[in-house]
């Protein structure tokens, strides 16, 4: 099934100049990026974007984090995107996740790894959402 998923490289992976690498990734894949942002994330959208986990320990530390400097946030398309994007992202601790996935090459530390996708169609309708804006979003064709 086709679908949309929301991702986003944390200010880490922006900081760190990872952007055109982590991009590449997606499209040498086959997925089609229709959204890209870069963008100061405040507070209030940080806290909301984030609100399954309020009641956590690290919850105060990841929405300073998240709100440090600029994150890309992006709406990547295609065939199964949210388990595919999942299983490129790898495990939430990078030292969990598989080598060849991007937490796995590119971090080291769960507070800092890297990259965020969504982990259901429903967070990814209410992620996109959340930070696009429709006419953010470019349906287009791709060529193979
Ligand atoms: P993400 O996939 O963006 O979703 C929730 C985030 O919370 C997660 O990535 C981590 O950045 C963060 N997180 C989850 N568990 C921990 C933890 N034990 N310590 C610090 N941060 C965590």
């Amino acid at each position: 099934m086709i679908q949309k998923s929301f991702v986003m490289m944390k200010p880490d992976a922006v900081a760190r100049r990872l952007m055109g690498k982590i991009l590449s990734r997606f499209e040498e894949k086959g997925l089609q990026i229709i959204g890209v942002k870069l963008m100061q994330i405040d507070e209030e959208l940080a806290k909301t974007h984030y609100g399954e986990h309020a009641d956590k320990p690290f919850f105060d530390d990841l929405v300073k984090y998240i709100t440090s400097s600029p994150s890309l946030a992006m709406v990547i398309k295609g065939e199964d995107a949210i388990s595919t994007i999942r299983k490129m992202v790898g495990a939430t601790n990078p030292l969990e996740a598989d080598l060849g996935t991007i937490r796995g090459d590119y971090a080291m530390d769960t507070g800092r790894n890297i990259i965020h996708a969504s982990d259901s169609p429903e967070s990814a309708e209410r992620e996109i959402s959340l930070f696009f804006d429709e006419d953010e979003i470019c349906e287009y064709s791709i060529v193979d």
